[in-house]
This record gives structure tokens, C-alpha cells and sequence, in this order.
């Protein structure tokens, strides 16, 4: 069953606070804003429409064999960017940091392409479950261990449409 953690509300706020935090980082500076598909489309969209600064936003697909020991870590472009991010102010959009290999594998394809700036903004961050050393420079929510859904976030491709996000958890738990 599901358990609710956060609510609409309580997720509004919230990333009404890490736009705050973002334009106030990139002053009227340009954003380009790179969305992780398919978890962060829904953070995407409402916080993008939270930023104030000329913002143009783009999206990129990876797939992760995170659970592989062979290829651990290994991250495969599914569908990479349209844009040029050199020289751009780019702020990476993700869903959740759980182990922190995706999200460092993408952020140093990024850089290798010389952006200007490169920030992260995470909605939720899993940050017991670390196996290498990154930080959402923007995080929205930190969790303890659990599988979470809803508000884009998915179990087996269900419960995007969830408008909060709720935690799995098996019956004879509660
Ligand atoms: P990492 O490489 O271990 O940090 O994996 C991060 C990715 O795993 C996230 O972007 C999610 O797509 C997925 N993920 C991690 N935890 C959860 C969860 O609780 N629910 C759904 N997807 C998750
Ligand atoms: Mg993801």
C-alpha cells in the first residue's frame, strides 16, 4: 500500500522555496534548465514556471545498470540534449539522489562540455543511501530509505500521476 510523505501543498511550497534559492543564485542571469526524464517531468514543470529568469528548458534520458555489479554505475544516453550547454548557466533537474551514481555520471558528461555554471536541484534526496560522494546543490526534501511515488516518480512505470508523493510500503508493515 501507499503511505503519504508529502503532500500538494507541502510540495508546493517547497519548490516554491528552490526556485527562490535558484533565482537568487543566477541573479537575471539565463537559465538553461536540464530535466531528467521521465522522474522529474512534473518537478520540472512546476518549478520552471516558479523561476523568473529568461529560462530555456531541455531533456535528457539515461538509463542506469546502478543494480548490475558488471556495469555499476555505467550510464547510457537514451536521449541526450538538443541544446549546446557551453558557456550556459545550466541547472540539472532531477527526481531523487538515491545511490548518486546517475547523477554523477550525467553531471560529468555536462561539464565535459564546458558549461559556465552547473547546479543541481533534486526534489528528494536519499542521502543514507550514498555510495559516492555528490551533492544536490538545490534539494527540496531528505529522506530516510524507502521507495517513493508519485508527482512524477514511479514504481514500474505507475503512479506518475499521483499528485503526492507516498511511500511503498508492504501490508504486514503497518
Ligand atoms: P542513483 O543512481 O542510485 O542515485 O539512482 C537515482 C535514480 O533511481 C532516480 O533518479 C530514480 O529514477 C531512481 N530511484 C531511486 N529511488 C527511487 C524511489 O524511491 N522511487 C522511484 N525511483 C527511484
Ligand atoms: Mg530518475
Amino acid at each position: 500500500m501507499l503511505k503519504r510523505l508529502f503532500s500538494e501543498e507541502e510540495i508546493a511550497n517547497t519548490v516554491k522555496d528552490l526556485a527562490r534559492r535558484i533565482e537568487s543564485d543566477f541573479a537575471n542571469e539565463e537559465i538553461l534548465f536540464v530535466c531528467l526524464l521521465k522522474g522529474s517531468f512534473v518537478f520540472t514543470s512546476d518549478l520552471v514556471r516558479r523561476v523568473r529568469n529568461p529560462s530555456r528548458i531541455d531533456f535528457m534520458r539515461v538509463s542506469s545498470y546502478g543494480n548490475r555489479m558488471a556495469t555499476r554505475g555505467n550510464v547510457e544516453i537514451i536521449k541526450d540534449l538538443e541544446e549546446d550547454i557551453e558557456n550556459k548557466n545550466v541547472v540539472i533537474v532531477e527526481d531523487i539522489i538515491d545511490s548518486g551514481l546517475t547523477l554523477t555520471r550525467v553531471r560529468d558528461m555536462l561539464l565535459a562540455r564546458s558549461p559556465k555554471a552547473l547546479k543541481i536541484c533534486a526534489l528528494i534526496d536519499k542521502r543514507c543511501r550514498r555510495e559516492v560522494e555528490i551533492e544536490g546543490d538545490y534539494v527540496g526534501f531528505t529522506i530516510d530509505d524507502g521507495f517513493v511515488v508519485g508527482y512524477g516518480i514511479d514504481h514500474a512505470e505507475y503512479h506518475r500521476n499521483r499528485p503526492d508523493i507516498c511511500v511503498v510500503v508492504e501490508e504486514d508493515e503497518t
